[in-house]
């Protein structure tokens, strides 16, 4: 499985899988939206540094584009194939399992909400969070509904989790891998991932892998 980091909250599993793709305007992005080659896109809410890029490359890829109900109408309406899930679903892809999960966020559409993600993928289970603040059901990620191999937690602040935050949910969580997101991709929501590093590192037992845009994680 080779996972990269596309700057902001963006992730590419394979060619197969692609997280929130907001790159057109993303200070940080490492790829153009006409470079990424997905699948699947999962969209945990709709914002416009989640959404993105996401029905352009839908429509290009022929991508199925997966979020919550009002989100995949959203991208329907602008003719994007879609799967709609809804807060505590799971349904079975031919790539995996995908299971909707809580996000404490706004979902940028009316009536909507926003998701995180819990995905078996390849053998592993990823839990990407997308936005979202701390809540104590974060425990459910680790028992009964992991063991999460990977989670993706954003760690900039402000709309989200900060770094000590994320790694309270590290703890709570406990993946064998923390990777994080949505940081410095703007002076708001700067952060310093050695300190989530050195925090969940002592904490254990997971591991923190840090990305620069770009940047790729194989396992
Ligand atoms: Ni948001
Ligand atoms: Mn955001």
């Amino acid at each position: 499985m080779r996972i990269r980091f596309l700057g902001h909250a963006c992730v590419a599993v394979d060619d197969v899988l692609l997280f929130d793709p907001f790159l057109t305007g993303n200070p940080l992005a490492a790829a153009r939206p006409e470079e990424v080659a997905a699948r699947y896109i999962l969209v945990s809410h709709a914002h416009p540094d989640h959404l993105g890029d996401t029905v352009s490359i839908a429509r290009r890829q022929k991508a199925t584009v997966i979020s919550t109900n009002e989100v995949a109408v959203l991208c329907q309406d602008q003719g994007a194939k879609t799967h709609g899930l809804h807060l505590g679903g799971r349904h079975a892809f031919d790539f995996g399992a995908v299971r909707c999960v809580t996000a404490f966020h706004g979902s940028g559409v009316a009536g909507g909400h926003a998701c995180g993600f819990l995905v078996d993928y390849a053998g592993k289970r990823l839990y990407f969070a997308g936005d979202t603040g701390l809540y104590s059901d974060m425990q459910l990620l680790r028992d009964p509904w992991g063991p999460v191999d990977i989670a993706f937690l954003p760690i900039g602040g402000n709309y989200t989790m900060d770094a000590e935050d994320a790694a309270l949910a590290a703890r709570w969580i406990a993946p064998a891998v923390v990777i994080p997101i949505h940081y410095d991709t703007w002076p708001l929501i700067a952060a310093d991932p050695s300190r989530l590093r050195a925090q969940v590192e002592q904490d254990g037992p997971s591991r923190v892998v840090i990305l620069q845009p770009g940047e790729n994680y194989n396992l």
